[in-house]
């Protein structure tokens, strides 16, 4: 399994590919989960990202592409991967591109999990996550359980989230045509419960 989801803030990537890795046994990369822990701890790295991350703005190219680069090394990744919020650029995808064909372990599929823009500010400013466990909750889709230590992103915002809506058309929406080019991308309806997202991408998967 190496797969790429793709889709805006919020249509679901974070909560799928939690569920795709308990699955099929392979780690999720989540770059917005890497750069949180580095902004967390305090390192350069975290440093640099952060006024991009607060503003809304994509974190230069180098600086996540060196991030996965890595991370694929680890003994986990190499059985396979769910791919999280990377690639975002077409340079991204170029990289992912040959950072694979080097490991002679090209993508298998690009996913596009497909949502309108109304719904995904609801599902972005309503967001918790539980400090503890990372487990990703909704104040009204999906309530988290009494005593969870619920954190609100600070990029949840409503204006942050639109600059990141509108940061998606502009940099990330020309993935589509690219990896539809190379006969690597599928689609798949995004709203519905989030079980039903998963028997969709299972049966697309599967098919
Ligand atoms: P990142 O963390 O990757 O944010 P994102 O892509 O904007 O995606 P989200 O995490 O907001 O949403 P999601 O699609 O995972 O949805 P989720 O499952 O949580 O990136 C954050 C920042 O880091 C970026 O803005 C950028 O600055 C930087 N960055 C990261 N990667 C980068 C890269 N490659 N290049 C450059 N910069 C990068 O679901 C959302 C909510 O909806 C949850 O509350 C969930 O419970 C709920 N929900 C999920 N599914 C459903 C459903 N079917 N029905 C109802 N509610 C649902």
């Amino acid at each position: 399994m190496r797969l790429v989801l793709v889709g805006p803030p919020a249509s679901g990537k974070g909560t799928q590919a939690d569920r795709l890795t308990a699955r099929y046994g392979v780690p999720k990369i989540s770059t917005g989960d890497m750069l949180r822990a580095a902004r967390a701890a305090g390192t350069p790295l975290g440093k640099e990202a952060e006024g991009f991350m607060n503003a809304g703005k994509l974190v230069p190219d180098q600086v996540v592409i060196g991030l996965v680069d890595e991370r694929l090394n680890a003994d986990d990744a190499k059985k396979g991967f769910i791919l999280d919020g990377f690639p975002r650029t077409v340079p991204q995808a170029e990289a992912l591109g040959s950072l694979l064909e080097r490991r002679g372990t090209p993508l298998q599929c690009v996913l596009q999990i497909d949502v309108s823009r109304d719904l995904l500010v609801e599902r972005a400013t309503l967001r918790r996550i539980d400090k503890r466990s990372g487990q990703i909750y909704h104040l009204k889709y999906n309530p988290p359980p009494p005593g969870a230590e619920l954190e609100h992103r600070a990029d949840d915002q409503e204006e942050t989230v639109k600059r990141r809506l509108d940061e998606y058309d502009a940099m990330t929406a020309a993935l589509l045509p690219y990896y539809e080019k190379l006969g690597l991308l599928r689609r798949v309806n995004g709203v519905g419960s989030p079980d039903e997202v998963t028997a969709r991408i299972q049966s697309e998967l599967e098919r």
